[in-house]
């Protein structure tokens, strides 16, 4: 269902008490704001996950997973699965983020298959896409985040597809300081959601929220959020200080 969102991804920081501050300073934050019926989620560390979802049941927020592996239970070291992640009432989880098809060499295939085990432990997927700042250059930028999109979602049927969440993240933005011009990111949001209502129909596509992610701050969130294709943001650095992202969810 299309909601407005404001998701934090906290990548790989903060230590457990400094989590621990800044999961109560921000739900104590929400308290005090009138939430619209819009969402927030927040996306800590694995670690940090319980200790996050015992405090969003007294809360606003609600809390996503930075990422999965596509199984349900195995001999997979280091990893954590979905339904592990349902389990702990965790209602989300990122994947496709550029981080991890850059550093970790996730494929489409892979994502596909983590869309799948998430969608089947009743998690729902945050899909990331986006282009390079080359391939934008080039002028493929439509191509590139239609690609992404075929080939890790494209397959689903319609009842999964309208649960997803897309995140538009140009890897060019994300961590740069440098966001994607309210004009940009109509743009795209508008083409991803064209393209969808090809594949699935215009009342899916209507219905599918499509947040904005790099660089999104206090400064730009506002109106970045106001442009119609634009359902909220998945905010990485500006996630990480209390009043910063507050404001960011105030913009919603
Ligand atoms: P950023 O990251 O807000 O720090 O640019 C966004 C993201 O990677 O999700």
């Amino acid at each position: 269902m299309r909601k407005k969102i404001v998701a934090g991804n906290w990548k790989m920081n903060k230590t457990f008490e400094e989590a621990e501050e800044l999961i109560t300073e921000i739900a104590d934050g929400l308290d005090e704001m009138d939430l619209n019926g819009h969402g927030v989620i927040l996306c800590p560390p694995a670690l940090y996950i319980e200790m996050a979802t015992d405090v969003a049941e007294e809360s606003l927020f609600e809390v996503g997973a930075q990422n999965v592996y596509p199984a349900d239970s195995g001999a997979f070291t280091g990893e954590i699965s979905p339904l592990m992640l349902k389990k702990l009432n965790v209602g989300y989880c990122i994947v496709g983020h550029s981080e991890r098809r850059k550093y970790f060499q996730e494929d489409a295939l892979f994502l596909k298959q983590k869309v799948d085990a998430l969608l089947r432990n009743g998690v729902i997927p945050i899909f990331c896409c986006g282009e390079t700042l080359p391939e934008r250059e080039a002028g493929n930028h439509f191509r590139i985040v239609e690609d992404q999109l075929i080939a890790s979602l494209f397959h689903l049927d319609a009842a999964d597809f309208s649960k997803i969440i897309i995140a538009y993240e140009p890897v060019w933005a994300i961590g740069t300081g440098v966001n994607a011009t309210k004009e940009q990111a109509q743009e795209m949001h508008a083409f991803i959601r064209e393209r969808i209502s090809g594949k699935y129909g215009v009342a899916i596509a209507q219905d599918l929220t499509i947040l904005y992610g790099g660089s999104c701050n206090a400064k730009n969130a506002a109106e970045l959020f106001s442009q119609p294709d634009v359902d909220g943001g998945l905010i990485g650095g500006a996630s990480l200080k209390t009043e910063e992202f507050l404001q960011i969810v105030a913009s919603l």
